[in-house]
């Protein structure tokens, strides 16, 4: 049976921390590692997006055992608001290795972008891992002009 894709809740937040870490280490995106009280920290500031309603959550839950996650978090902009043009980014997509590919994930991110769509966001901006790449362009994800500069 199809694990049932729920928004996430404040209940959920520890698993939500709990991805979140998986996913930056599994990436190798934190090379100079976390603070000791990364959880907590984490676990607040995704309660706070859930109550405010600035972050999306959604979580695939396997009759009651948590699989995998994917949010969208509403971009906070003077600029964007002036001119009329709300965005979203989409973070913490993980999906726990026994159940990848055969799905979650697509299906995690698909509410994700209903849930931007539904508050007016006209655009979705993302950085994508190897090996999500093909789903988000399967979605319709294009490149954009964007540059970076590193300063570390
Ligand atoms: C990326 C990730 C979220 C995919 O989760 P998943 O549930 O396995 O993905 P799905 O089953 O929905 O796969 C959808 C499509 O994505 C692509 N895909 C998924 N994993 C892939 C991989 N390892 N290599 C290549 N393509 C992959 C495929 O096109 C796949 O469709 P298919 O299985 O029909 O070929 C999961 O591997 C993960 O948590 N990785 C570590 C964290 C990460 O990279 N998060 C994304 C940050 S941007």
């Amino acid at each position: 049976m199809l694990d049932e894709i729920r928004p996430g809740e404040p209940r959920d937040v520890l698993f939500l921390a709990e991805s979140w870490w998986a996913m930056i280490e599994e990436l190798g995106l934190a090379p100079a590692g976390f603070l000791p009280d990364w959880r907590a920290r984490l676990a607040e500031h995704f309660s706070a997006g859930i109550a405010d309603g600035s972050q999306g959550w959604f979580v695939a839950d396997r009759n009651g055992e948590r699989t995998g996650c994917a949010a969208a978090f509403l971009r906070a902009s003077v600029i964007g608001e002036v001119q009329r043009r709300r965005s979203a980014v989409l973070a913490g997509v993980y999906v726990v290795p026994a159940f990848r590919r055969t799905g979650r994930a697509r299906r995690l991110v698909t509410r994700a972008i209903e849930w931007s769509r539904e508050r007016g966001c006209t655009q979705i901006s993302l950085q994508t891992s190897a090996s999500a790449e093909p789903l988000y362009r399967s979605l319709g994800f294009e490149d954009d002009r964007g540059l970076v500069l590193n300063l570390a």
